[in-house]
């Protein structure tokens, strides 16, 4: 069909039209796009560097104090790792995991954990034909599709220590008193709590007779407790609601179904606790949330401090507390087994590190505990493009020869920067002006008299150095 020239031209009309107006509403959806983060996840930002930097210095020390090396493992590994070694009937594996399928249709899970990671690398790697026991620690995200909450993330962050191929006490009593010395380091007071889940045929029949138990309560109990009866009887114990509370304080202690062999355990691992100063306290309750543990068991609480006390804090965070534990752990002899390694002992713990940076974060604002400055020894400043230039390089020179200077080159008046110096308080700002760079020459300032001195800029570094040793003991 041929179409007259004026209904062409206004059909372009309409074209050109609409695609001027798309294009204004594209271009306008773009400026207006922004991106929110997916629920549950977290950005850490620079103003949290301190604390997270100090929690991987702290974990970093005590690594090499006892002797784990680093591992890291992948985030993505095969999701039946996980369902094996945590166990059906969990919540992480029945609710939590962010499983998919690959491109190749492989069924992948995102990390829930660490551990069951480090053990498929213990027994990939042939770390069984080492010398025993292989002690590993890590630092690294993990993934579960919780429901989110203060303190619950979908991706949050572990520092973990397992040790594999020892089963003896002083092993499981060695990884607490890591954890112990890990929250000491930081200045956080804890409490650290400790229970036995005895072996597998102990468990078992103990779980008999807590369902018993239960069952002649049942009316008493709340709607998931009514669940976990047939479903993961252990967790009844974990039960936070009030109406079960009664019922969870009568009920059968997993520490009188334990025979002689696991009871003995229990008992050395407290005695070497006793011996190591490390207190805690125990919790016939404590059953965690992972099946693979055997015998011990322990979790890591914020403690309550006389201050949080003081101010009526007590009650309120402590019973938050109880119900975010800041790590926990335990001994998993049959885990390496369970996903067709051979035999080995094995116990680990890991630690949130999200947690445990806002339980610090908050028991420093309730005892009015400033956060340390980062230290610098001089602060340069400037004047003018010769002079950045000049003192670009000096920085690095300086840093080079061990020494930490700051500086801001966004801001170009004298009195602006040495603001920034005195509030950094450092003892000494470098002065770099036209002159100084034409003369070779620069200005030590002492921050704390306001004396200045013009020196020889080859003579700088010395000289600086000779003047902050004064305050060797004080600045470290
Ligand atoms: P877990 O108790 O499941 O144990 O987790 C350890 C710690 O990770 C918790 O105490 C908590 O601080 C942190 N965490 C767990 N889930 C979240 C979450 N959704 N948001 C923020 N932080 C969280 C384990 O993962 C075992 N692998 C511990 C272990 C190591 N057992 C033996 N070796």
């Amino acid at each position: 069909m041929i179409m007259p020239k004026q209904k062409i031209k206004a059909k372009d009309k309409e074209k050109k039209t609409k695609r001027k107006t798309g294009a204004a509403t594209e271009s306008a959806e773009k400026k207006l796009k922004t991106y929110a983060l997916l629920r549950g996840m977290h950005d850490v930002l620079p103003r949290e560097e301190k604390y997270w930097k100090n929690l991987y210095h702290i974990a970093e020390n005590l690594a090499e104090h006892f002797q784990f090396s680093r591992i890291e493992t992948p985030i993505l590994e095969e999701a039946n790792l996980f369902i094996r070694s945590i166990g059906k009937g969990t919540d992480v594996v029945d609710k939590e995991m962010y499983i998919f399928e690959d491109r190749d249709s492989n069924r992948v899970a995102l990390r829930p954990e660490i551990t069951a990671s480090a053990a498929r690398a213990y027994i990939m790697h042939g770390m069984w034909n080492m010398t025993q026991p292989v002690k590993l620690w890590y630092w690294g995200p993990a993934f579960r599709y919780d429901r989110p909450q203060a303190g619950r993330f979908r991706q949050f962050n572990q520092v973990g220590f397992e040790t594999f191929g020892d089963a003896d006490p002083s092993a499981d009593a060695e990884l607490i008193l890591v954890a112990h010395n890990f929250y000491k380091d930081l200045g956080l007071p804890v409490e650290i709590h400790v229970n036995s889940l005895g072996a597998p045929e102990e468990r078992q029949r103990y779980k008999v007779s807590l369902v018993e138990y239960y069952r002649s309560k049942r009316s008493y109990l709340c709607d998931d407790c009514k669940q976990r009866l047939n479903k993961n009887p252990l967790r009844l114990l974990d039960c936070k609601q009030e109406r079960c509370q009664p019922v969870k304080e009568d009920a059968p202690q997993i520490i009188d179904w334990l025979e002689e062999e696991s009871k003995n355990h229990f008992t050395k691992v407290l005695e070497y606790l006793d011996e190591l100063d490390v207190p805690y306290v125990l919790r016939a309750t404590l059953v965690r949330g992972l099946d693979y543990y055997t015998r011990t068991v322990f979790e890591v609480f914020p403690a309550v401090s006389e201050a949080e006390a003081a101010v009526g804090l007590g009650e309120a965070s402590q019973s938050a507390g109880r119900q975010s534990a800041l790590g926990g752990g335990g001994r998993y002899d049959l885990l390496v087994q369970e996903i067709g390694g051979r035999p080995a002992p094995a116990a680990g713990f890991s630690l949130g590190i999200e947690r445990s940076v806002s339980a610090l974060k908050q028991y420093m604002d309730v005892n009015q505990i400033k956060p340390a400055v980062q230290k610098f020894d001089a602060f340069m400043a400037q004047l003018g493009d010769h002079a950045r230039r000049r003192a670009l390089k000096a920085i690095n020179e300086l840093r080079n020869s061990g020494l930490k200077i700051d500086y801001n080159f966004s801001k170009n008046s004298l009195k602006s920067q040495l603001e920034t110096a005195n509030s950094l308080q450092v003892p000494y700002a470098l002065i770099l002006g036209q002159k100084e760079v034409q003369d070779g020459t620069i200005i030590i300032r002492d921050m704390e008299s306001g004396v200045q001195e013009i020196v020889d800029q080859k003579k700088m570094e010395n000289l600086l150095k000779k003047k902050l040793s004064r305050f060797d003991d004080s600045r470290k």
